[in-house]
């Protein structure tokens, strides 16, 4: 079987078919062409050519050969297999821009300051998405910034929606993204890195940083604990499996486990001024712009029943919070100097 250049593994048979994808992207008829190779791919048939329902484990990785998670995360039962955040988030570009917040400014003051991100800072970021950090990336000076996004569709709205000479696109996982090692002063990930094997990546990212150089990890949160969280109550059992990376593997979102995420960036033995901060802040949301940000959910984009449970998520948020929902945020940041 020839590899698929958009995520390096086997390319899907097209006469496979599973629980999961029968759904699953049906509104995007369109194919990609993946720079470099021969093969198109239809991306409702994705999900299901890799990935199938397993009682036991939730959603799973069809091959054999499909990497396996190590490290210090530990995969939860019904947990999305992290490969999955590969081509989860592009069935939308416009839409998972519009839908998600923003970083607070606070973040990019804070990269400023402590992290030295100036004019002609050489930056690259992990899973940049539809360039939601990018964008203020870019504006404070990182040049050049290298964008990893392994979803062409992704990649496609950023090399569009942004016209800067500085960022160059690169369409690959970061795992086996080619970046010239100790030559970056600034490596960034937001709301991204869960999805990735932490520390594989980690120790990726040690050797691109130039001594000296910062690691920054950040997420926008959806919940705080501190807080009540009516509408989550509510829609808890519509949501309740399979659950994203971003949950973690206790009671503590991914994000917000800073015990966790300490530990790991300990491990690597690579890091010295390590320092974590976080916010918490609320989103008010209407109808519409609820169904819109649950649209861009990995875990509700993975569900045969996607569009029945966008369904229930309107009802609910009409009839039950009367048009009004709000959801608690937090935001939380990492940041780690690289040892000289
Ligand atoms: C929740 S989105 C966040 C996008 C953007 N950074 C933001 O702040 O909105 C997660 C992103 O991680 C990307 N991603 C998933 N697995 C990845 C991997 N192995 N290497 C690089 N990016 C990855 C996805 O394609 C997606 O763009």
């Amino acid at each position: 079987m020839r590899p698929c250049m958009l995520c390096s593994y086997p390319s899907p048979r097209q006469s496979q078919r599973s629980l999961i994808g029968t759904h699953l992207f049906q509104s995007q008829t369109d194919r990609i062409d993946v720079p470099g190779s021969s093969f198109r791919i239809r991306h409702k048939r994705l999900a299901s050519a890799y990935f199938r329902v397993s009682a036991r484990s939730g959603i799973v990785p069809k091959s054999s050969s499909w990497p396996r998670s190590t490290g210090s995360f530990r995969m939860r039962e019904s947990s999305i297999h992290q490969t999955f955040g590969r081509v989860a988030f592009g069935l939308d570009p416009a839409g998972y821009d519009a839908a998600r917040p923003m970083y607070p400014d606070w973040v990019f003051d804070f990269l400023r300051e402590r992290c030295g991100l100036v004019p002609n800072t050489v930056t690259f970021e992990i899973g940049a998405g539809t360039g939601k950090a990018t964008r203020r990336l870019l504006e404070l000076g990182a040049n050049p910034l290298v964008a990893v996004e392994p979803d062409e569709r992704l990649a496609a709205f950023l090399r569009e929606t942004i016209p800067d000479e500085a960022l160059t696109v690169v369409v690959a996982p970061f795992e086996d993204a080619v970046l010239q090692k100790a030559s970056f002063d600034l490596g960034l990930s937001a709301t991204a890195f869960h999805w990735l094997d932490e520390d594989f990546a980690l120790a990726r990212v040690a050797e691109l940083l130039r001594p000296g150089g910062w690691w920054v990890m950040l997420w926008n949160v959806f919940g705080d604990s501190g807080r009540p969280d009516p509408f989550h109550e509510a829609t808890r059992k519509l949501l309740g499996a399979p659950l994203s990376p971003s949950a973690g593997n206790g009671d503590v979102p991914f994000a917000l486990d800073a015990e966790a995420r300490l530990a790991a960036l300990e491990r690597t033995g690579a890091f010295d001024n390590v320092e974590h901060r976080t916010s918490t802040w609320s989103l008010a949301l209407d109808p519409d712009q609820t169904v819109a940000l649950y649209a861009t959910y990995s875990n509700v984009n993975i569900r045969p029943d996607r569009e029945e449970v966008l369904s229930k998520l309107r009802r609910i948020a009409c009839h039950e919070f009367q048009g009004c929902v709000t959801r608690n945020m937090s935001t939380s940041l990492y940041v780690a100097r690289r040892r000289s």
